[in-house]
């Protein structure tokens, strides 16, 4: 079976590092891909959301499987694309449909979705621009920090968290009245803040039965000793310690339980992922979102995780018997250490050479390109080194370990991965 992953990070990469090792994979494509997909599988010069360009890759090389890794694509509907699509309907799609995507692509939506199913969550209240007064009388009542939302996509910046009352009140005046993200603010959630430690659970789904894969955490901020600002991700672990199995059990019946049926109830069509963003208040587990596709760099330490063959989930989720797969996951510890080019999550340069990627079996990249033999740095996040260990110090330091022997100018990165566990 000819499959194509579409995307061009650590995530895609790793999806391409696990389908490779299925007996059933037949040519594997990457659309558009990077340096590290293209040492498994054939990078096609394709945009996310060229659907056209995708369509005419899905006809002209036979892929039968297409796994969507970021949520863009997936917010503006590519599933439905296919589906709509005589000549694509009987190609398989990783990835919910549009009305199922919402999920992500509106933070309201999300937040009411919650509700209907009593699903634990932070509560919440909406405003617009016709109700900003609204707005800034609810924050009167509340008591900091505020959790402002931008309730669009809006590339991972649009939730602002403050701790003083009149910043907060300009902050959502900037928001829906100056559009300071755009459409994606023109509506704004205001949310409780929880306070407890995050973690992230993933959900494979066929729209009725699910497998919940293993739990992750990953550390979001640039700084050691979780400081400075918010990135993609410096790193991951997984298992979660603190995950015991009855906590684990909390997660299950209060939270992935009911947004599957959720789904299902709401006439949601859903075939794939579902992140949910856990935090952990007191022993109760509440969602702080949801997005619909697999996290980065949480992937790099889930998929290798797993023994479950990746390609046969996947296969299943497209005929709608999931039910029949028992997931199989290896219980040694995995980490995932993110480099990252000098500068990032602000300005920094790209282009720079990258040394020592030799015979390195978990090095996902994230942002890459090729030039000739040499791999150059194409992002901020340019590489997510991941490694096993009997605990999860023994994976960390064994990252360390690999990211010793490689190098470009201006390489950074968390030397504290997994140090709150
Ligand atoms: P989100 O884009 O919804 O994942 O939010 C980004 C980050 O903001 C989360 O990973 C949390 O660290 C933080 N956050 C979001 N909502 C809340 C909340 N209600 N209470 C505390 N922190 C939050
Ligand atoms: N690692 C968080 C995310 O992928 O959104």
């Amino acid at each position: 079976m000819n499959v194509l992953v579409i995307g061009a990070g650590g995530r895609e990469h790793t999806l391409c590092w696990k389908l490779r090792q299925s007996e059933d994979c037949g040519t594997l494509f990457a659309a558009p891909g990077n340096a590290g997909t293209a040492k498994c599988a054939t990078n096609l010069p394709i945009g996310v959301t060229d659907f056209e360009g995708i369509k005419k890759a899905v006809l002209e090389h036979h892929i039968e499987l297409v796994v969507v890794g970021p949520e863009e694509p997936l917010v503006r509907g590519i599933h439905d694309y296919f589906l709509a699509d005589k000549a694509l309907q009987h190609v398989g799609v990783i990835g919910p449909e549009k009305a199922a995507a919402t999920l992500e692509g509106s933070k309201a939506f999300a937040k009411e979705f919650m509700m209907r199913h009593h699903i634990p969550t932070a509560a919440y209240a909406e405003f617009t621009a016709a109700t900003v007064a609204d707005g800034e009388a609810y924050l009167e009542r509340t008591t900091p920090p505020y959790v402002l939302k931008a309730d669009g996509l809006a590339a991972g910046k649009g939730v602002v968290i403050l701790e003083n009352l009149e910043e907060a009140k300009s902050e959502l005046r900037r928001m829906l009245l100056e559009q300071k993200f755009g459409q994606a603010s023109s509506k704004v959630v205001i949310e409780e803040f929880l306070s407890g430690i995050e973690l992230s659970c993933f959900v494979l789904t066929d729209g009725s039965s699910y497998v919940t894969l293993p739990m992750a955490k990953d550390y979001k901020r640039i700084g050691e000793g979780d400081t400075g600002l918010n990135t993609g991700g410096m790193g991951a672990i997984s298992p979660v310690p603190f995950v015991t199995e009855e906590f684990r059990n909390k997660i299950e019946t209060q939270i992935v339980k009911p947004t599957i049926e959720g789904l299902k109830k709401d006439g949601l069509p859903y075939k794939g992922f579902v992140f949910i963003g856990l935090i952990k208040v007191g022993e109760t587990p509440k969602v702080i979102e949801y997005n619909v596709r697999l996290g980065d760099p949480e992937t790099e330490v889930v998929l290798p995780r797993l023994k479950t063959d990746l390609l046969s989930l996947f296969k299943a989720v497209h005929q709608g018997c999931l039910q029949d797969i028992e997931l199989e996951v290896d219980s040694k510890v995995a980490a995932t250490v993110m480099a990252v080019s000098g500068g990032y999550p602000e300005a920094y340069e790209k282009g720079k050479v990258i040394r020592g990627l030799g015979a390195t079996e978990m090095v996902f990249h994230a942002g890459t390109t090729s030039k000739g033999d040499e791999v150059l740095t194409h992002g901020g996040r340019v590489l997510a080194v991941s490694s096993f260990g009997k605990d999860k110090d023994e994976a960390v330091q064994n990252s360390y370990e690999t990211l010793k022997g490689i190098s470009f100018e201006g390489m950074y990165y968390r030397k504290d991965i997994g140090f709150d566990l």
